[in-house]
This record gives structure tokens, sequence and C-alpha cells, in this order.
């Protein structure tokens, strides 16, 4: 989830450091609405053929008594049978309570000739229900793919997580995580991408909703958007005066991914949108601006201007990523 989770309480006068950092306030209950997880999860629904699904950050209890709680399960279990999944699995973290409860669902216990939600076992865990913790961890093993909406808070770990066990996810996470310096990586490395979707809207647990404008959905499971190739028509020849070069990268400017330039086979600076378009046949990513991270330009930045941020004539521009076309 977004930044804005973070709320800062007013540092008050004469407050010492650890005071004041003891008051961020880190809230991570925000809900996805039905109709997102819908318009995303549909895309990827052959690939769920028989799979085992884990939902690890997703709480089911109160669905249908009308109190917003993940809405993750309730849509794998309607689409339980129509994407012949083998098995689903949810739990969801009580930090106050001893145990929290695992969510199953992988047959007709009712008997009425279907699998669906009115089948879904509720079993009490040993612990919180701790991602991280061992007996999730052991769920995890078990998944072949995750799918949910992590805190925010914990994401870099989250992530990190997934890796460790080379599980396959399909994820929400904030725009600013494609430059953290765990992430990054992966995704140059072409380990990480985007999903089709921005989520715009989520509920909270008292039935209202904040809007977001900087959720996107992650992935590793091969999607068609990674093969669509960028177009906009755009040239650099004759039209040089509109892509200067950086004063303190060895690159050029390009403000906006519509206006890629399809001629230029040098390094360009791009918005970190360039991500949800990116396709790692077309364009390879070279690095990103050193105010995302020391060396994270892969040589390209001018140490002795000592302004990490993209420079032009002395102008600060945003952070931006470096991509060059692939060759032939
Ligand atoms: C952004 S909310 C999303 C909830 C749900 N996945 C959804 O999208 O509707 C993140 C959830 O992660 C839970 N959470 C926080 N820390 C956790 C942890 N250490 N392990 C598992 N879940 C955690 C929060 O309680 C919260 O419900």
């Amino acid at each position: 989830m977004a930044n804005e989770e973070e709320t800062v309480q007013p540092r008050r006068a004469g407050g010492n450091a650890s005071l004041y950092r003891a008051n961020i306030v880190k809230d991570d209950e925000f809900y996805t609405p039905y109709q997102d997880i819908e318009k995303e999860l549909n895309h990827y629904a052959k690939q769920f053929k028989n799979k085992v699904i884990y939902c690890n950050c997703d709480d089911h209890y109160g669905i249908g008594l009308g109190t917003p709680k993940s809405q993750f399960i309730k849509y794998l279990a309607d689409n339980f049978e129509a994407f012949g999944l083998k098995k689903v699995i949810a739990t969801h973290y009580e930090p106050d309570k001893d145990h929290s409860t695992m969510y199953i669902l992988d047959k007709d216990n009712t008997g009425d000739g279907i699998i669906c939600w009115e089948d879904i076992e509720e079993i009490k865990l040993k612990g919180n229900g701790d991602f991280r913790s061992p007996e999730c961890i052991e769920l995890l093993k078990q998944a072949d793919i995750v799918i949910t909406n992590p805190p925010f808070s914990l994401f870099r770990e989250y992530v990190a997580q997934l890796y460790k066990y080379k599980k396959r996810f399909l994820i929400l996470g904030n725009d600013n995580c494609r430059t953290y310096k765990e992430i990054f990586p992966l995704i140059k490395n072409n380990q990480f991408w985007c999903g089709y979707n921005h989520v715009k809207e989520f509920y909270k647990p008292d039935g209202s909703s904040k809007k977001f404008g900087n959720v996107s959905w992650y992935t590793n499971l091969p999607n068609s958007r990674q093969n669509e190739l960028i177009n906009t028509g755009k040239q650099y020849a004759g039209y040089e005066d509109m892509y200067p070069k950086y004063d303190n990268y060895d690159a050029i400017e390009v403000s906006e991914v519509k206006n890629i330039p399809m001629d230029y086979d040098g390094v360009m600076g791009v918005p970190i949108s360039f991500l949800d378009k990116h396709n790692p046949e077309q364009f390879e990513i070279i690095g990103a601006t050193e105010s995302e991270g020391k060396g994270f330009s892969n040589g390209l930045w001018n140490e002795q201007s000592r302004v990490a941020q993209p420079l032009i004539n002395k102008e600060r521009k945003f952070k931006r990523l470096f991509i060059k076309k692939k060759g032939d």
C-alpha cells in the first residue's frame, strides 16, 4: 500500500527523537475491492489450473456480515471450479491474539455437488498468523502461487520471503517500490514485473474507503503485457531539442513514456511509469538515478556534479530509469 499509510504525528517542542519515531503509526488495514481482484486475476485464469493458491495476509471471517474483509478468498472461492483450482489456503495476522485462523478450500464439504464459498473450513493456527511464522512458512512451501495485497510497511521483507521460497506471486504494491534497492535489481533482471492494472481505492475496516494514486499489481507470472511493444511514433532525428542531455547523467531526458523516440539507440532517462509498459525484448533497463541508491546509474552519473537527481540546465527533474533499445 501507499506511503500515505505512515501517519507522522507532529513533533512536539522539547520532544526527543525516539519519542518522535515511536509516534509513527503504521496503518496496513486496507482491503482490496472484489472487482479490482477480478479485473487482474482474470488475466491469469489458465495459469491457476490445478494450483494451490495461498493468500497469506487475508482474513475471511466477516464476509457476508457486511464487514469489509479480504475479498481475495471470496473471489477465489467463487471461481474455484471455473479456474480448476486444487486448493485455496488463507491466513491472516492477529497481533493481539495467541491464535489466528487458517481458511482452507479444497473439497465439497456441504455435499451440494460444487466446491464454493460455503465449503471453506476454518482451522485454528498455533500462532498469530504472521506471514513470517514457521507455520505460515510451511503453508507457503505448499503453495504454487501466492496472491494478496500484503502490508505495505513490510513489503520488502514480504517480497524477499517469496523469492527465498521461489514462489510465483501476484501482489499489490506501491509504485515507489520499483526503485527500492531490494526490488529494483529484480526488475532489472526481469524477475519482477507489473501486472495489468492499478488499484485506485481501498476499503477501511469501518467501511469507509480511501483513494490512492500509486498502487499497482506486481507479479512474476507470465503476462501478455510483457510482449506488447511500445510504439510512440516519435523520432529523435530532427527533434533533438525535445530530448535534452542531462547535465549530470550520460543520457537524454524523455519526460513522458508516450514521447520515447523509437529511433534513438543511446541511453534515455524515463519516468518509473515506463515499467507499466516494459517489454524486456524491446528495451534493456540500464539503471536508475543515483537518488534511488548509490551505484544505481551503472556509471552514467557524473559524480562531480554531486547532485543525484537528474539535472537539465541546473533544473532538478524527477527520478528516472535509464533504458536503451535492445539490438536487433
Ligand atoms: C493492505 S492489507 C490487505 C488485506 C487483504 N489482503 C486485502 O487486500 O483485502 C494488509 C494486511 O496484512 C496484514 N498484516 C500485517 N502484518 C502482517 C504480518 N506480519 N503477517 C500477515 N499479515 C499481516 C494486515 O493486518 C492487513 O490486513
